[in-house]
């Protein structure tokens, strides 16, 4: 069953239109006329309309502001931002940074209620197209009745032209406690914001389980925690979501994603209800793809007992937070085809997949997910992933290039060198778990000083939506581990792209950036260099996919 986006408030008159996927998102251009705003708004589609909203009268200021990339990060960027309480003519003022805000676009609203509380959370999204590359913008969020509030954004490179920075983390929660504080909450998970910012890159990849309101008393305020903590830096680079499975508020929507994707303005995947929990942008020769595993994993993630014992109507609606398969193969297939096109595109040289869930790891939290392994591992080895970024382990791993299995019938990756310092792509995908965004729980169980031993997910046991299904577990070797950091709790990982080196080589740098518990000194405790020659994603070096 297909998950609604929220539902779209009618917010003008005369605008009835749908796209052809059904999809209600629309933007809508003030009186003012399209021409004025023509420049900033290839994509606008629809006439001047007017607004009928109620009295604005000590109307709540805009909050929550966050940009994000359109499929096209060098002329697409989204607005989004929320209000506590329904708001007149929500709009976006935007311009060339520094020559003042000529253009402005109104906003759709899309609201959905929380099925715990009841409550209803109004977002707006002012999505813009037609923008010139790497440029930087300014632009003020504004309704009726309140002042504005300012941010900017960039437009990525085209090309190969540019040098920039990403960085990348999951498993973030928020910085204090929210309701009766039942989720996870620490101070780290406000220090890493200003650490990421102060490395100003270009845009950052959220690698899932952003604020854990599945496990709240208060959802709503929980998410609200999460974007107030974010937005200094969110309203000036986009922070790019992937669902983990915390995400999955079981009761919102029928997977549980309702508010994620209302609150999200994403790129378009080409579904009818499934619109951001998959997606995909390019950004110079980056081709990022942003995928939810739950619809892979075998795991049980999304089970909270909070909202079996207080969703009004859990037992009565048959509301199951084991979402497993509930795609139907669409992810799937779509993330197929958008890898084939990645591979096959002379302007892309790296493909950039953002999930939450592991296909390997060495801690014993979760552990890693067969389902993965059986779903998604033989579609990176295909069309030659380059880099993988997840969460769901809550500590800092990375392996070498993998490409094929191992005998043994786990699926084991196989590592394909054995240099953890420099890779070459071309010999496999290398995979990172960058989960210790700011969760409370500080390290797992494994003793530091042994021997990396992999922890895998190989099926469930007996369950239902009021018993959470257990894990079944087994260990395996682990010589796909290049190097793993157990010992400091918090941290993210900077991405520097140089896109044409001397000699015909392109190259990303990685550093991750580890911090105590309680610092906000996020120092720099690993690097390594992914390179490879410019071009190369068409051609992978290495076609064996199994080895014995
Ligand atoms: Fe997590
Ligand atoms: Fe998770």
């Amino acid at each position: 069953m297909a998950e609604g986006k929220g539902s779209r408030r009618r917010m003008t008159l005369g605008d009835s239109d749908e796209r052809p996927d059904g999809d209600l998102r629309r933007q809508t251009l003030l009186p003012g006329g399209p021409a004025a705003t023509a420049p900033l708004m290839a994509g606008a589609r629809r006439a001047p309309a007017l607004v009928w909203r109620p009295g604005v009268a000590g109307a709540p200021p805009p909050e929550q502001i966050h940009v994000q990339f359109g499929a096209d990060a060098a002329s697409q960027v989204a607005v989004s931002w929320a209000a506590p309480a329904p708001v007149a003519r929500p709009r976006l003022r935007v311009g060339l940074a520094g020559d003042g805000y000529g253009r402005e676009v109104l906003a759709e609203e899309r609201v959905y209620t929380d099925a715990l509380t009841g409550e209803i959370v109004h977002t707006y999204h002012a999505p813009l197209a037609g923008l010139p590359p790497d440029t930087a913008f300014g632009y003020q969020v504004v309704h009726d009745g309140a002042g504005p509030v300012a941010g900017t954004f960039r437009t990525g490179p085209r090309g190969r032209g540019s040098q920039f920075r990403f960085t990348s983390f999951g498993d973030h929660s928020v910085p204090a406690p929210v309701g009766r504080g039942l989720g996870p909450h620490t101070p780290n998970a406000g220090y890493i914001v200003d650490a990421v910012d102060a490395l100003d890159p270009l845009f950052h990849l959220m690698n899932g389980d952003l604020c854990y309101a599945n496990m709240s008393d208060a959802p709503v305020a929980t998410w609200t925690s999460y974007f107030t903590n974010i937005t200094r830096s969110a309203r000036h680079r986009p922070w790019m979501p992937a669902a983990g499975n915390h995400e999955n508020e079981v009761g919102n929507g029928p997977h549980g994603h309702l508010a994620y994707r209302t609150r999200f303005e994403l790129p378009g995947n080409g579904s009818v209800g499934f619109e951001g929990n998959w997606y995909a942008f390019t950004v110079g020769a980056i081709r990022v793809l942003s995928i939810n595993n739950d619809d892979v994993c075998l795991q049980d993630g999304g089970f909270s007992a909070y909202r079996r014992d207080h969703v009004p109507g859990y037992r009565a609606h048959g509301y199951d937070p084991y979402i497993h398969g509930y795609s139907h193969g669409r992810q799937r297939a779509w993330l197929e085809a958008e890898l084939a096109a990645a591979q096959g595109s002379e302007a892309i040289d790296w493909i950039v997949v953002c999930m939450h869930q592991v296909a390997m790891s060495s801690a014993r939290l979760n552990g890693a997910d067969l389902g993965i392994r059986r779903e998604l591992m033989p579609l990176f080895d295909t069309y030659g992933v380059d880099l993988v970024v997840a969460g769901h382990e809550h500590h800092y791993e990375r392996t070498f290039p993998v490409r094929g299995v191992l005998a043994g019938g786990l699926l084991t990756p196989a590592p394909r060198s054995s240099d953890p310092t420099e890779m070459d792509t071309r010999d496999g995908t290398v995979h990172m778990i960058i989960g210790g965004g700011g969760h409370s729980v500080l390290r797992p169980a494994v003793d530091p000083g042994a021997p990396p031993e992999g922890v895998l997910i190989v099926g469930v046991g007996p369950g239902s939506p009021q018993s959470q299904r257990r894990s079944v577990i087994t260990a395996e070797p682990a010589p796909w581990s290049a190097h793993r950091n157990l010992a400091t709790p918090f941290g993210f990982a900077s991405f520097d792209v140089v896109p044409a080196e001397p000699g015909g080589t392109t190259s990303i740098t990685v550093t991750y950036h580890g911090a105590a518990a309680g610092s906000r000194v996020y120092a720099p405790l690993d690097r390594f260099v992914l390179r490879k020659p410019v071009g190369a994603t068409r051609y992978p070096r290495d076609r064996q996919l199994v080895t014995g």
